[in-house]
């Protein structure tokens, strides 16, 4: 069966746009597959949820690319971060919500991509050719909110650096079956009921072909495990 990993970059929990709109999205996925996909949720501002990629981590990071043994330490935040990691390469699709902060993304969401962003296991890299991405066959729905910025607005109402970073990362680790979903913000639009419908709908709509591409990517997985076992 199919996993979608959730990943919730909102601490806002009840009163959050963007967790709202993603349970939506979910919940319209699942209707239409009968409940058939196992959702997994990954909530980035539960204490704990993430462990600190600091010193340790990034000094294993750099011994990596530079062929050098890690420390204990280092090898233990290594393990750590790999556990993250496992977690996000096990999932076939993903589903995140993602607030704007400050024109970015919410640290907790950075300090994930940080974490799971590493040599060998989300991307690769060629002398001549420059990165490639090593995750494969996997979808993503993204659902971007803010309070005050919105594309076409003066540029006095904000700049946004969040979706197109959050693009060019999912794309950076292979992931290029992508769909950005934005909710128009409450402070230039005073629909804020209207702007909420227009993305559910939005979401509804691509529900039932993310729920089809899922079940494509299953009968594949199926294919092959059976020609394995043929082979095998
Ligand atoms: C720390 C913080 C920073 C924010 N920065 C921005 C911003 O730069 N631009 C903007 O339009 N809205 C900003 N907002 C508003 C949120 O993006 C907006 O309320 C969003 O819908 C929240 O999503 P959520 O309800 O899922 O948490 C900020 C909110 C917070 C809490």
């Amino acid at each position: 069966m199919a996993t979608i990993l959730h990943v919730n970059a909102s601490p806002r929990g009840s009163r959050s746009d963007s967790l709202r709109l993603a349970h939506h999205f979910i919940a319209a996925v699942q209707d239409s597959a009968g409940d058939g996909f196992d959702i997994e949720t990954l909530n980035l501002f539960d204490p704990g949820a993430l462990p600190a990629f600091g010193q340790a981590a990034a000094a294993a990071k750099m011994a990596v690319f530079s062929g050098l043994d890690q420390t204990p330490d280092q090898i233990q935040a290594w393990e750590d971060a790999r556990a993250v990691f496992d977690q996000f390469a096990a999932a076939d699709a993903y589903v995140f919500n993602i607030p704007m902060w400050n024109a970015g993304v919410p640290y907790a969401l950075k300090q994930w991509v940080d974490i799971v962003t590493q040599p060998g296991w989300s991307f690769g890299f060629d002398p001549g050719a420059g990165y490639f991405g090593l995750l494969k066959e996997k979808r993503a729905v993204a659902i971007h909110t803010s309070g005050v910025y919105a594309p076409g607005l003066p540029p006095a109402f904000g700049s946004d650096f969040s979706s197109p970073f959050f693009t060019d990362w999912l794309n950076f680790v292979g992931i290029t079956d992508t769909t950005h979903v934005r909710m128009a913000p409450s402070a230039t639009n005073t629909d804020l009921d209207g702007a909420r419908h227009a993305a559910e709908v939005e979401l509804k709509e691509l529900a039932g072909t993310f729920a089809v591409h899922l079940r494509a990517g299953e009968a594949r997985a199926g294919d092959l495990q059976l020609a394995g076992d043929r082979a095998g």
